[in-house]
């Protein structure tokens, strides 16, 4: 059979270098768009077999450009999302401004299916602009085509992440660590290859549902996170609650960095758990297998930071 082609937006961060492995082991042919080619193609080319892969450079904003890629790509799945606002990359532009193009090209050439990726929990966080930015584009996207899937995950973790990598590199240097409101948020987190191995079959099962929740099989507070990742990297430290009013504080100064730690639109987040909602459909109800367990996952990338690296690698006889 002719593989099909499937058209992706953020194709070059933690979620979409899976998806492209898992969609071309499937015989789909992918586009990666990337705003920089020199940059993130030597990460994308290695991802398909030759022949399976092309990439194509861009901006999200060159209207021209987005149009005759939608132009000619059997699916798309949009990936690109931000967690914190720089310059023209507002999260209106982002969350809702890209997604509303998009889903208007999808359904003036009538595409097959268009996946989107959203958060878990952004129902709740009605004072964060984040999740309030992802509701209203998932909103543009169904106003405009109804072949749309869209993917709320709970927290996404692999060695490509920002999270487990981050927070077991922060563990290891300070020796005090400020968890915000007690570190009792929960979240699901769910492996990176178990999303996009569902993802896929979304695609190739031709799944319908307008939105699909996505959680990991475990329950854990932000603090058994951590106290989880300190356990792996072998670290004892002092997790010391932090009062919001000097986390608000300290999230400010952080907010001048280019890539800041945490800003204040995270902190107010990160008040809200971010497990299933059940209002939805989640990926028990499809049967896809997202089983994979956080300590056994982490496990296979944390000895890195450990004190010996390399080295406290237990040796397989
Ligand atoms: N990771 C998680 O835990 C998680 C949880 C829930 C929801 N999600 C959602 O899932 C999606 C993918 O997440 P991810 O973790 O794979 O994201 P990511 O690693 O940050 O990758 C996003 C990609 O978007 C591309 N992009 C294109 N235009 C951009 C622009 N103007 N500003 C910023 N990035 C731009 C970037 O690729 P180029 O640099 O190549 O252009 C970037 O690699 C996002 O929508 C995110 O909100 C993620």
């Amino acid at each position: 059979m002719k593989p099909k082609n499937c058209l992706i937006f953020g194709a070059s961060g933690q979620i979409g270098r899976n998806l492209i492995r898992s969609l071309t082991k499937n015989n789909i042919k992918v586009t990666a768009l990337t705003r920089n080619i020199h940059q993130k193609g030597y990460i994308l080319k290695t991802q398909a077999n030759p022949g399976f892969l092309e990439i194509v450079e861009g901006s999200i904003f060159d209207y021209e450009l987005i149009k005759k890629l939608l132009k000619n790509t059997d699916l798309c799945v949009n990936l690109v999302g931000i967690l914190f606002e720089k310059g023209k990359n507002t999260f209106n532009n982002i969350h809702v401004e890209f997604p509303k193009m998009i889903s208007k090209l999808a359904s003036i050439y009538k595409i097959e299916k268009l996946i989107h990726l959203s958060a878990l929990g952004i129902e709740s966080a009605e004072d964060s602009i984040y999740a309030q930015s992802k509701l209203k584009g998932e909103k543009e996207i169904f106003n405009n085509f109804d072949k749309t899937v869209i993917v709320r995950p709970s927290i996404v973790y692999s060695v490509d992440d920002n999270f487990t990598t981050q927070l077991m590199t922060l563990l290891g240097i300070l020796p005090i660590f400020p968890i915000y409101y007690n570190g009792k948020t929960k979240f699901s987190p769910i492996h990176c290859a178990d999303l996009t191995n569902s993802i896929t079959k979304i695609i190739t099962d031709d799944i319908r549902e307008n939105i699909i929740e996505f959680a990991g099989p475990e329950e854990m507070s932000f603090r058994d996170i951590l106290e989880k990742l300190l356990s792996l990297i072998d670290k004892k430290r002092l997790l010391l609650p932090m009062p919001i009013s000097i986390a608000r504080v300290t999230a400010h100064f952080f907010e001048l960095l280019p890539k800041p730690l945490i800003t204040n639109d995270q902190l107010r987040l990160l008040k809200y758990d971010n497990i299933l909602s059940g209002k939805y459909k989640n990926n028990n109800d499809f049967n896809f297998n997202c089983s994979s367990r956080f300590e056994d996952e982490v496990n296979k990338y944390s000895y890195m930071w450990k004190r010996e690296g390399e080295y406290s690698k237990k040796e397989v006889s």
